[in-house]
């Protein structure tokens, strides 16, 4: 992502240190000036990481030198082993849409949108204000600043039909993302081992939460339109779950958004299994051809717990999110939050509710509407002349992605590696999976890319496609 021209220099010159006796001697600074075509300042940052790394040294007076002390012998930390035993569940250390992209790369993978798609201008001016206010210094109440926590309860207050109470700021509780919160609300209401109801496909970070957690998954079969009500209630009585995880608008990744009958029988369902949904509502600023219509507003009884994210729409650098969850099971998130981390930044509290509040919000979600529009359409045309054999379950009516369901004997670690090696970054839907694949499928992120390069990055799964199998 950062790739400035001291990243290039530190490549250059680690190869040529790489290869270059101890104690060897590098060329002054200006010489380097010159090689890189780079600033004085730019190369010094790259000298700076360079001994950051142990690689060189420099003696003031005298000149940078290859360090002759080289690491004298392999570390070995194989103690850990019979300290460490195995791991109760093994967590990935990366899943494939937080893989960093080279930057000439057409990467489809990606899980944040690009830097294009954010307002980046007020973000600018809300960092500038916030770092002269009281927020730089103080600590944050634990749930939350207040007037941000009012801003998240207004926000699902705003789709809350008459008849239902709303939310108060009170039942919020922010986030430093909700990545975080998936983790502390299933910690705080699914005991270790007991089952947890996901719908399948699935978001891959509920999967890793809930591996986190320690809590047994049980998936719900979900497609275009969402889940059955019928298998839902099938699945709570047969493995006794009380909580039930999902995606109503936008689903990452099959991009369904539920009917407002489905999310009422939904509903239905939960409460007479005196249960709770977790509804998800990552993408409630991607909406495109519809909004997002939060379950979470036709609820006052405590059943539906609610999680909204600002990571994606104001700045993933303003780690910013809420879950709003009323009665008792909002104290034991609020409990579970505090012993994970206290509370959350208060500079970043205050810089995301100086974005979302200033008049240039509405307007640059109005724009990003159009924008996502444009991109999805141009993927969507771009897959439909070059990769004919690709079904697309549907076409989203908001959110980030496409779910592509590939030809059955389709082999997709080749096809991944095949269009890697020409550039193109997709990411294989095992991932977002709870148990095995129902079939060969690829997420395609329309928002991380340059959306000029989609026809091309088309062309070439088209053909590693057709050489497949
Ligand atoms: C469905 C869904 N939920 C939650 C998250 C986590 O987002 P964040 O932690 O950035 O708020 C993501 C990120 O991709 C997502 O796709």
């Amino acid at each position: 992502m950062v790739n400035d021209s001291s990243t290039r220099i530190v490549a250059a010159l680690g190869k040529w240190i790489g290869q270059a006796p101890p104690g060897a001697r590098l060329p002054s600074t200006r010489a380097l000036v010159a090689e890189y075509a780079a600033s004085p300042v730019t190369v010094q940052k790259a000298l700076r990481t360079l001994t950051a790394q142990g690689l060189i040294e420099s003696r003031p007076g005298v000149g940078t030198f290859v360090r002759a002390v080289r690491t004298a012998r392999p570390l070995d930390y194989g103690w850990q082993t019979a300290a460490l035993r195995s791991p109760q569940s093994r967590l990935p250390s990366s899943s494939t849409p937080m893989r960093r992209a080279p930057n000439d790369a057409i990467a489809l993978h990606a899980g944040y949108p690009d830097r294009e798609l954010l307002p980046e201008r007020l973000i600018r001016s809300a960092l500038t204000r916030v770092a002269r206010s009281d927020a730089a210094l103080s600590p944050s109440p634990a749930a939350g600043l207040p007037e941000l926590q009012s801003w998240f309860a207004n926000e699902l207050g705003r789709s809350t039909p008459v008849g239902v109470t709303p939310p108060t700021a009170s039942d919020v509780i922010v986030l430093p993302g909700s990545q975080s919160g998936l983790s502390s609300v299933f910690r705080a209401l699914v005991p270790v081992g007991q089952p947890l109801l996901l719908e399948s496909p699935t978001y891959w970070g509920a999967i890793l939460a809930a591996a986190q957690a320690g809590v047994r998954v049980v998936p719900v079969p979900s497609g275009p339109d969402g889940p059955d009500p019928d298998e839902l209630a099938r699945a709570f009585e047969e493995t006794g779950a009380r909580v039930f995880y999902a995606q109503p608008n936008y689903a990452n990744p099959t991009g369904a958004q539920w009917s407002n009958q489905l999310s009422e029988n939904i509903v239905e369902v939960v409460r007479a299994h005196g249960a709770f949904l977790v509804e998800d509502d990552w993408a409630h600023d991607f909406g495109i051809d519809t909004d997002s219509s939060p379950v979470a507003a036709h609820d006052d009884a405590g059943h539906v717990i609610y999680l909204r994210s600002l990571t994606k729409s104001v700045s993933p650098s303003i780690r910013i999110a809420a879950v709003i969850a009323r009665g008792p099971a909002g104290d034991r998130i609020l409990a579970d939050r505090g012993a994970a981390s206290m509370f959350v930044s208060g500079l970043l509290q205050a810089a995301a509710l100086d974005v979302v509040t200033q008049p240039g919000w509405q307007t640059h979600l109005r724009n990003l509407r159009h924008q996502l529009r444009a991109r999805r359409d141009l993927l969507v045309t771009s897959l439909r002349e070059h990769v004919p054999s690709a079904h697309l379950t549907t076409v989203p009516k908001g959110g980030l992605n496409l779910w592509v369901r590939l030809p059955d004997a389709t082999n997709l670690p080749k096809l991944v590696a095949d269009c890697e090696a020409s550039g193109v970054l997709i990411a294989a839907g095992a991932e977002w999976f709870p148990a095995e694949p129902a079939g060969p499928f690829i997420r395609l992120n329309y928002s991380g890319t340059n959306p000029g390069a989609f026809p091309e990055g088309a062309r070439v799964i088209g053909d590693k496609l057709a050489r497949n199998t």
